[in-house]
């Protein structure tokens, strides 16, 4: 089924927005456009139900039932339990409070493996639990590819790991890594898999039950919704950890590990996204299908958009000698997240010159520090990252491509 982008960037009020008009937008990984769902969702609870939720009278029962809509159809759509379901401020604070949360699970001298290809988000909290006797073992990524190696990982295991944190997709060079082996590896020794689902989650959401991770986080404010980030953890793994909220909430698995306090208001409008979804599902396909189901289907409509604008991009950065391309240079097993290198020209001239053009992208290091010193990448100026998801269309990338021709 052919995606039908006239109908999918009428959801996006950005698309219609005078002041971004002209402008082709290529920082999707940074954060991606709202969907009008999430933006009408958003503003009705601010304006209907800003209230306490829970109460019997009407305007707060109403903001529970919002909110407990999200759990309940996130869980579908991602194929686990509404109780495996917990929205915290961040992905990078959902880590750190797990990390507070598994280290007393651990004895001291117990080992973690944590992935060089990780933005810091999944690796910092984790390598913190070193001032706190845990063993951490790095997965380097390759120097020249950014790629990780399923043999290194073997060599990492021994009967004291108790953990494998890696990315899903890399949020620099945009690989697949095979989350449904390397859990399966981490389990054969016991171990537990924390999977940073950010980078792949904006180009269709994951089947997480077929994925066997044990947690699995990404950012809702990057697929479409509120600044919010999603963690699924298993529910038998959740009784093990230790509580992170008040001492009365032992026991509630939704409080357990948001000290904070979710943003009720973000969480009600987080099924936006999945009104959106629906809404493409029912414009392209006749059929009756669960959320999973529906899943699926658009999973694959999005990624086959995204792979033929993919290889249109590749097709251009590869001719050309004065660009580098960081990791592998063709589509397969690889979203549409790609990081060059300006060859003969400083960054920031080819980067002024593509924002007269009207693209918007970003340079730096992306929070992905450790990958970029592996591969001997200085953080300064780092790389320009080219990230588009499925409402990016193909006059997009020709003006990127005409954009980037005449700043080379
Ligand atoms: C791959 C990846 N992981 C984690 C994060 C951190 O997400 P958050 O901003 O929700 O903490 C990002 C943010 O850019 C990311 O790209």
């Amino acid at each position: 089924m052919k995606l039908d982008l006239q109908f999918v960037r009428a959801q996006f009020p950005a698309f219609l927005e005078p002041s971004l008009e002209g402008w082709a937008f290529f920082e999707n990984a940074g954060g991606s456009f709202p969907c009008i769902q999430v933006i009408n969702r958003l503003t009705d609870f601010y304006m209907k139900n800003k209230v306490q939720p829970y109460y019997p009278y009407p305007a707060s029962t109403k903001a529970g039932e919002m909110m407990d809509e999200s759990y309940r159809r996130m869980a579908a759509y991602l194929n686990v339990a509404a109780s495996e379901i917990h929205f915290g401020p961040s992905t990078t604070q959902n880590v750190y409070v797990l990390a507070h949360a598994m280290r007393p699970m651990w004895e001291e001298g117990d080992e973690i493996i944590v992935s060089c290809q990780d933005h810091e988000a999944n690796a910092g909290a984790w390598r913190k639990l070193a001032n706190q006797g845990i063993k951490i073992l790095e997965w380097h990524v390759h120097p020249e590819t950014g790629l990780l190696s399923l043999d290194e990982l073997e060599g990492l295991f021994s009967d004291r790991t108790k953990m494998v944190a890696f990315p899903h997709c890399s949020n620099v060079i945009g690989h697949i890594n095979p989350v449904k082996e390397i859990s399966q590896r981490a389990h054969k020794y016991g171990a537990l898999s924390v999977v940073d689902g950010v980078g792949y989650a904006p180009h269709g959401f994951p089947d997480i039950k077929e994925l066997e991770a044990d947690i699995y986080l990404f950012s809702l404010y990057k697929t479409f919704g509120p600044h919010l980030g999603l963690m699924y953890v298993n529910k038998t793994l959740i009784q093990k950890m230790e509580n992170q909220s008040h001492f009365f909430k032992e026991g509630i698995t939704r409080s357990m590990l948001t000290p904070a306090g979710p943003d009720h208001a973000q969480i009600g409008a987080a099924c936006g996204v999945l009104d959106y979804f629906d809404a493409v599902y029912e414009h392209h396909f006749d059929q009756e299908a669960n959320a999973s189901q529906r899943n699926n289907a658009l999973n694959k409509m999005f990624r086959e958009h995204e792979k033929a604008l993919l290889e249109h991009l590749l097709i251009f950065l590869r001719s050309r000698d004065d660009i580098q391309i960081v990791g592998p240079d063709h589509a397969t097993r690889r979203l549409p997240i790609v990081s060059i290198i300006p060859r003969h020209k400083s960054m920031a001239k080819v980067y002024a010159s593509l924002t007269k053009h009207k693209l918007m992208l970003g340079t730096g290091d992306f929070y992905a520090v450790r990958p970029l010193m592996d591969m001997g990448i200085p953080l300064k100026p780092g790389v320009l990252r080219i990230s588009f998801v499925h409402y990016t269309s193909m006059e997009d990338i020709n003006q990127l491509i005409a954009g980037l021709k005449n700043a080379l």
